[in-house]
């Protein structure tokens, strides 16, 4: 089945409230309709999101919002958290999580990961669910069972509905800023396995329906070969994305 290619740019910790303008804005000119044949997501910092939002709707042009984390509370003594319903206020569509990041460096758990997807999904914000191994699972030959494993607890408890709302996003750990992209293969070994795992939980409509990225140093040198394999349906760009230039040539090339 035809699934839209997505490309979502992960800007992480970068961008203050001014650049995060200039590079919407950036984006936003370049725009043109054929686009519309792929969706287009950038992921700001939280203080970014509404200047951003502004700039694309002010613009008119269909360029979503997602944030790059979110807590699964409605509300209450959560110092430093932000919750499912702040993020809808802004109209944000979209919300990375599990991220290996914040895994690595915040202790995000699989459990974790579930309680946000659930949070989102209540709100009708589409989780893009990050997995990958890091170098060691894949010398140690384990990635796909390693990787599998992550879709599976991230999808525990998920309707067949609900998942289909969801994105999933393979980024090897190994490959994540290090200019060390996975081969073609490689990627789309662990994406079609990462299908195969929703097939078996929700069937084989479901996880046709669903997007699977592919992310990890991505760039305009390599994306056609990593997104003409029949299980890659776009990106999730870190590095590219901070450029408009690359991150607009990444758009073309799915479209
Ligand atoms: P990268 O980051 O494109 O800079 O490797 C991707 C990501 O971490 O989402």
């Amino acid at each position: 089945m035809a699934r839209k290619p997505l490309m979502a740019g992960n800007w992480k910790m970068n961008k203050t409230i001014g650049e995060a303008v200039v590079l919407a804005q950036d984006i936003s000119n370049q725009y043109d309709d054929r686009w519309d044949a792929c969706d287009v997501v950038v992921c700001p910092p939280f203080v970014d999101l509404k200047p951003a939002k502004t700039v694309f709707e002010f613009d008119r042009v269909p360029v979503g919002v997602g944030a790059q984390n979110v807590y699964w509370e409605e509300k209450g003594a959560f110092t430093g958290e932000i919750s499912v319903p702040m993020l809808k206020e802004i109209g944000c569509e979209w919300c990375i999580i599990g991220h290996s990041e914040r895994r690595g460096y915040f202790g995000e758990t699989n459990e974790d990961v579930n309680k946000k997807a659930k949070a989102l999904l209540s709100a009708g914000i589409h989780p893009i669910i990050c997995v990958g191994e890091s170098l060691a699972v894949r010398d140690a030959g384990d990635a796909l069972e390693f990787v599998c494993a992550q879709v599976r607890a991230a999808f525990a408890g998920i309707d067949a509905a609900q998942a289909n709302e969801c994105v999933v996003a393979y980024e090897p750990i190994w490959a994540i800023g290090t200019g060390r992209t996975a081969t073609p293969e490689q990627a789309q070994e662990v994406c079609s396995a990462i299908r195969a795992t929703l097939s078996e939980l929700y069937g084989a409509e479901v996880s046709d329906a669903i997007r699977v990225l592919y992310g990890g140093s991505m760039n305009p040198g390599n994306v056609e070969m990593l997104i003409a394999q029949p299980d890659i349906d776009g990106g999730l760009i870190g590095g590219a994305a901070l450029e408009a230039s690359s991150f607009v040539q990444l758009i073309k090339a799915c479209i």
